[in-house]
C-alpha cells in the first residue's frame, strides 16, 4: 500500500495566502463549481457583521445532493448504506434516495409546509433523517434538527424559538440494545410547545405508541398519497438552509442559521481539499446527524459530491468492541472521519481485536470536535490508518458551517505535526491575537479569530441580530471572535488550546455551562449552582457540579440523585454530571460573579492564583475542605 506523501509546506502557503488576499475571485470560481439555476449578480456584500453571498444567485441543496447524479452513471450507485448494531442494514440508490425524498416532500407539501416554514426533525440516526432533511430544503422550508438524545425539555426549548408547526419524529431509537421511547419524549415535549400542529411519526417497530388524534399521523399512511415528484424549488442563495442550536455562554441555546448559497458552496470545496472525497469515497462520518458535522458530513458534502456515505445506529462498541472495525471492512471504507473521545475510547480495548479486520481500504482519517493530542494521533495513525493513511485533524464550529482549519490532502499534503490542526483553508484569513486584538507573536497563547467572510459562515443568530453581534463581533472590532485559545508556531501551523469561554466540551459535545446551571437549579431544594468542565483522559471535559442548598435540606446522597434526574431531564444524558458537591457559598467577585475559574483550578490541584477581586476568602477554604474530603471518600472506595 502506497505511503501518504508529503510536500513542502511553503508552496501551499503560498497558495493559500493568494485565495485569502482575494476572497471574491477566489469564492466566485469556487461557486462555479456548482450548478445554479440562476448565476449570482454579486459574489459579497459585506455589511459587517453580516455578509450576504452570491447575492440574485438561485440553488436548490435537494437538487444538488440528488436529481444531478441521476444524469450520469451515479443513478445506480449506492448514496446510502445505512446499519445499526443489531446488523439491520439498508442501501439506496442515488435514484432510490430520489423517489423517497420527492415522496417526503410531496408529503410536507400535502401538510401545507410552505416555503421559509420551519421543520423541526427529532429522529434517530436512520435513512429517513437524511430524506426528511433534503425533503425539507427542496421545497424551500428550513430545518431545524434537534440531536434526538436531547430530553423533551430541550426539544421543546428549540420548538418554542423557531415557532415550528411541524414535527417529524420516529416511534423509538435504538442504543446498547435498548429502545430509547422517541414519541413518548415528544408527548412530553408538546405540553409546553403547543405550536406544532401536526407530529409525523416514523414507526419502526411494533411498540404501542400514543397517537394524539388530529395532530399525530403516521408517515407510512401519509406516503400513500404522496406524489413520486416535487420541483426543487429555486431558492436564492441567502435563503435559510437550515437553522440549528449550538450552546453558548447563556443558558439559551443559539439558533445558528446557515444560507443555502454560501453553505453549500463553502462546504462542497473543503471536502475536496480535506478528504479528497470522490466518486469512488466510502465516507464515515461517526457523528450524529444532530451535531454540525453529521449535517454537514453525513448529508451534505458527501451527497454533493455524489460519494456514498455510511450512516450508523448505535454505540460505537456495541454489541462488541469491534462494531467499528467491522464496519469499515464490510463496506470498504475509505475516508473516516471521528473524534479523540472515540478513538481514546478504543485505545483502552487494545490493539489485538483491530488487527482481526482489514482496514487496507481507508485512504484518509479524520479528527473533530475537540484537540487530538499527539499520543492520541499517533495511535490513531499506526493502528487505524496503517502508517499510511494522513490524520487530517479539522478544526471548526457548528457557527463555521465547514471546516476552517485543517490539512488539505486534496490540494497538497503538507507534514503533518500530531497534535495541530495546521493550516487555514484557501481563503480564510485565521489569526491568533491578544486582548487588544493584535497578532501575538510565534508561540504566544491568544484568542483565534478569522478577519474576514467566508462563505460557510452563520447569517446569524435566529430571530437575533443583537445576540450574534454580541457573542461574535462584540469582543474584537470587524474580527469574528471564535471563543478557542490557540498559538501559531514558526511555521504558521495553528495549535488549539481550548475554549475561552464558559463553553464545556464533554465527549466532544458541546454545552454550555449556564445551560447546565440551568438545569441544576430547577431542583426545588437547590438555591445556586455553578459548573466546571473538570479535564478528563478520555471525555476531554467531565461535568462538576457545586450547589448551594436552600435552607433546610442538607446534602445528602439522595439529592445528588436528583439533581443528576433533573439535568437529564431538561438536557439529557449527554449533560449527566459526574460529581456533586453542595457547599454553603461559591467564590465570587465583588459584583457578585461565580469564579469559575478557580473552582477548576482547585479541582485540579493547582494554585487558585490571583484573587483579588475575589469577595470572601472563606468560600476558597470551603471549597477546598469539600474537595479534599471528596477525594479521601473517593480513596477508600477504590
Ligand atoms: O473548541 C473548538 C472545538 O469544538 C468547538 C466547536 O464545537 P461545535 O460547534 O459543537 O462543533 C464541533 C465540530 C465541528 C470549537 O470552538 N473543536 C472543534 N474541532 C476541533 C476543536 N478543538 C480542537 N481541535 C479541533 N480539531
Amino acid at each position: 500500500m502506497e505511503k501518504a506523501k508529503f510536500y513542502p509546506v511553503k508552496g501551499y502557503i503560498d497558495f493559500q495566502k493568494g485565495a485569502t488576499a482575494d476572497i471574491e475571485r477566489f469564492w466566485e470560481k469556487e461557486a462555479e463549481k456548482l450548478e445554479w439555476f440562476k448565476h449570482w449578480d454579486k459574489v459579497l456584500e459585506w455589511e459587517e457583521p453580516f455578509a450576504k453571498w452570491f447575492v440574485g444567485g438561485k440553488l436548490n441543496a435537494s437538487y444538488l445532493c440528488i436529481d444531478r447524479h441521476l444524469y450520469s452513471w451515479h443513478k445506480n450507485k449506492v448514496a446510502l448504506y445505512w446499519e445499526d448494531e443489531a446488523g439491520n442494514t439498508k442501501a439506496y440508490s442515488y435514484f432510490q434516495l430520489y423517489r423517497e425524498v420527492n415522496k417526503f416532500a410531496s408529503m410536507l407539501e400535502n401538510l401545507g409546509v410552505k416555503k421559509g416554514d420551519r421543520v423541526v426533525l427529532y429522529l434517530p440516526m436512520i435513512p429517513e433523517l437524511t430524506i426528511a432533511m433534503l425533503a425539507t430544503v427542496r421545497i424551500g422550508a428550513i430545518h431545524t434538527v434537534v440531536f434526538s438524545g436531547y430530553s423533551s425539555q430541550a426539544l421543546a426549548d428549540r420548538i418554542n424559538d423557531t415557532s415550528a408547526e411541524v414535527l417529524i419524529a420516529a416511534d423509538v431509537g435504538l442504543r446498547r440494545g435498548k429502545y430509547i421511547p422517541l414519541k413518548q419524549i415528544v408527548d412530553e415535549a408538546l405540553k409546553a410547545a403547543p405550536a406544532i400542529k401536526k407530529v409525523v411519526v416514523i414507526k419502526r417497530t411494533k411498540e404501542e405508541i400514543n397517537m394524539v388524534a388530529g395532530r399525530d399521523l403516521l408517515y407510512h399512511d401519509l406516503i400513500r398519497d404522496a406524489k413520486d415528484y416535487v420541483e426543487p424549488k429555486p431558492m436564492e442563495s441567502m435563503h435559510p438552509l437550515f437553522i440549528l442550536y449550538t450552546s453558548g455562554t447563556t443558558g439559551k441555546p443559539k439558533g445558528v442559521v446557515h444560507s443555502t448559497g454560501g453553505y453549500l458552496v463553502y462546504i462542497n470545496s473543503t471536502y475536496k481539499w480535506v478528504f479528497d472525497i470522490s466518486d469512488e469515497s466510502v465516507y464515515w462520518c461517526t457523528a450524529d446527524v444532530g451535531w454540525v458535522t453529521g449535517h454537514t458530513s453525513i448529508v451534505y458534502a458527501p451527497l454533493l459530491h455524489g460519494a456514498t456515505v455510511l450512516m450508523y445506529e448505535g454505540a460505537p462498541d456495541y454489541p462488541h468492541p469491534d462494531r467499528w472495525w467491522e464496519m469499515i471492512e464490510k463496506y470498504g471504507v475509505t475516508i473516516f472521519y471521528t473524534s479523540p473521545t472515540a478513538i481514546k475510547m478504543f485505545m483502552r480495548y487494545g490493539d489485538e481485536r483491530i488487527k482481526k479486520h482489514n482496514l487496507s481500504s481507508l485512504k484518509i482519517l479524520g479528527s473533530v470536535g475537540e484537540a487530538i493530542n499527539p499520543e492520541v494521533w499517533g495511535w490513531y495513525y499506526k493502528n487505524i490508518g496503517g502508517e499510511r493513511c494522513p490524520i487530517v485533524d479539522t478544526w471548526w464550529q457548528t457557527e463555521t458551517g465547514g471546516i476552517m482549519i485543517s490539512p488539505v490532502p486534496g490540494i497538497e499534503l503538507v507534514p503533518l505535526k500530531p497534535g495541530s490542526a495546521t493550516l487555514p483553508l484557501p481563503g480564510i484569513d485565521a489569526e491568533v491575537v491578544d486582548e487588544e486584538g493584535n497578532p501575538v507573536d510565534t508561540s504566544v497563547k491568544g484568542h483565534l479569530v478569522i478577519r474576514k467572510p467566508w462563505p460557510g459562515m452563520l447569517m446569524g443568530l435566529y430571530n437575533n441580530p443583537e445576540r450574534y453581534k454580541e457573542a461574535y463581533w462584540s469582543k474584537f472590532k470587524g474580527l469574528f471572535y471564535t471563543g478557542d485559545y490557540a498559538t501559531k508556531d514558526e511555521d504558521g501551523y495553528f495549535w488549539l488550546l481550548g475554549r475561552t469561554d464558559e463553553v464545556l466540551k464533554v465527549a466532544g459535545h458541546r454545552l454550555g455551562t449556564a445551560e447546565v446551571e440551568g438545569a441544576v437549579v430547577e431542583a426545588p431544594f437547590v438555591a445556586e449552582a455553578a459548573v466546571i468542565g473538570k479535564p478528563d483522559p478520555i471525555k476531554g471535559e467531565n461535568i462538576i457540579v457545586f450547589a448551594i442548598l436552600k435552607e433546610g435540606y442538607k446534602p445528602a446522597d439522595n439529592l445528588k440523585q436528583e439533581i443528576i434526574k433533573e439535568v437529564r431531564k431538561q438536557i439529557g444524558p449527554i449533560a449527566t454530571p459526574q460529581e456533586i458537591h453542595f457547599v454553603d457559598k461559591l467564590p465570587k467577585t465583588r459584583s457578585g460573579k461565580i469564579m469559575r475559574r478557580v473552582l477548576k483550578t482547585i479541582m485540579m490541584d493547582k494554585p487558585v492564583g490571583d484573587l483579588s477581586t475575589l469577595e470572601d476568602e472563606a468560600s476558597i477554604d470551603e471549597v477546598k475542605a469539600v474537595y479534599e474530603e471528596f477525594k479521601q471518600v473517593m480513596k477508600k472506595k477504590a
